[in-house]
């Protein structure tokens, strides 16, 4: 079958298909089959979910004749760091924006991990004091791309609001496409998807995806930034400007789209303990990595449903891991009571 998004302009960032792997002692633990879609592993500076967004978003800004990318992100965040790296691999300019979105001082949060990547990959970095404000944000981007413009630059820039063409999603159409692909090649049917639902560009597009393949397997979205009702409404829109994107005729109702908050708190890059918890439990059964913010918060929302018994014997689950590992660096009180 064609992809649904075979006629978009892209280029190809990552190392795709990624694996689909059996966790075996997660599995035996819980007497479900439990897989995960290693979208950790898409390569490009520790890759992640944004990886497959980029091929789209660079694609779409190559075809505009582009040389500068800015994008804004929070102090850890992934999507400022894979963007930085694509465009280093690409040879294109980039210029980012920190967002003080999470209330945390110590220096790991800002120096560790994701920020000391973006700064060895030698990125420009701007700053925004608010953390809440998309609008403003994508704002500031506009304005510093119109300098760079004056200055006979070609920027492209990568919003953050929901008020814009969403690009990123038709990287998750592609990637469910893959993934329906490798569970049909293993004769898996699964019961449910468990996917991190923050922006909504990955939630939207893979549901798309898994619809355009004609299944109906639940997709299972986690709320990472915000309520489940403001969510789905988000995921909603993002849904339908992708659909009016590819023009095609499917059609996704409000009640097909899960997005659950149980793991929400404290808030947007803080983890729980039930988080702590859940990243510790996959790193000491299966040494895989989560972040604290996003695959961490995903995988908590699983174990409570592996937990309360939500699977029958024997059914099949699968966990999509956007990757975030990085970001463990600017959190080391994760292991505080370890250290000796
Ligand atoms: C590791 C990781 N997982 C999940 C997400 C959420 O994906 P989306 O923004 O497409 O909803 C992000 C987004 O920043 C991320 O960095």
């Amino acid at each position: 079958m064609a992809s649904l998004v075979k006629d978009f302009p892209r280029v190809h960032l990552g190392h795709t298909p990624t694996p689909l792997e059996l966790l075996k002692n997660i599995s035996a633990e819980f007497g479900t089959n439990v897989w995960i879609k290693r979208d950790d592993c898409t390569g490009l500076a520790f890759g992640g979910n944004k990886t497959r967004q980029l091929d789209f978003y660079i694609g779409q800004a190559l075809h505009e004749g582009a040389d500068t990318l800015l994008t804004t992100g929070a102090v850890q965040s992934n999507h400022v760091r894979t963007t930085v790296a694509a465009a280093r691999k690409l040879g294109l300019e980039v210029e980012v924006q920190l967002e003080h979105r999470v209330d945390r001082d110590q220096p790991e949060y800002h120096n560790s991990g994701n920020p000391y990547l973006v700064r060895l990959m030698g990125a420009r970095i701007n700053y925004y004091p608010v953390g809440e404000d998309e609008d403003g944000a994508d704002k500031a981007l506009e304005v510093r791309a119109a300098e760079l413009a004056a200055q006979g630059r070609k920027p492209f820039v990568i919003p953050l609001s929901n008020a814009h063409t969403p690009y990123g999603a038709l990287g998750y159409v592609e990637g469910a496409e893959e993934l329906m692909a490798q569970l049909q090649a293993l004769q898996v049917q699964p019961a449910r998807f468990i996917v991190p639902t923050g922006s909504a560009s990955t939630h939207s597009g893979f549901l798309l995806g898994v619809r355009s393949c004609g299944s109906d397997i639940p997709v299972h979205g986690v709320c990472v930034r915000r309520d489940s009702a403001s969510q789905v409404q988000r995921v909603s829109k993002k849904l339908n400007s992708v659909i009016d994107a590819i023009g095609c005729a499917i059609r996704i109702p409000d009640s097909d789209i899960i997005c659950d908050d149980s793991q929400l708190a404290p808030g947007y890059g803080q983890p729980s303990d039930a988080t702590v918890a859940a990243i510790k439990h996959m790193a000491r059964n299966e040494g895989i990595l989560l972040d604290p913010t996003y695959s961490g918060k995903t995988f908590a929302a699983l174990l409570e449903m592996l937990r309360s018994g939500d699977f029958a014997a024997d059914q099949h689950v699968v966990f999509l891991h956007t990757g975030g590992a990085v970001s463990l660096f600017g959190y080391p009180e994760l292991v505080a009571e370890e250290a000796h």
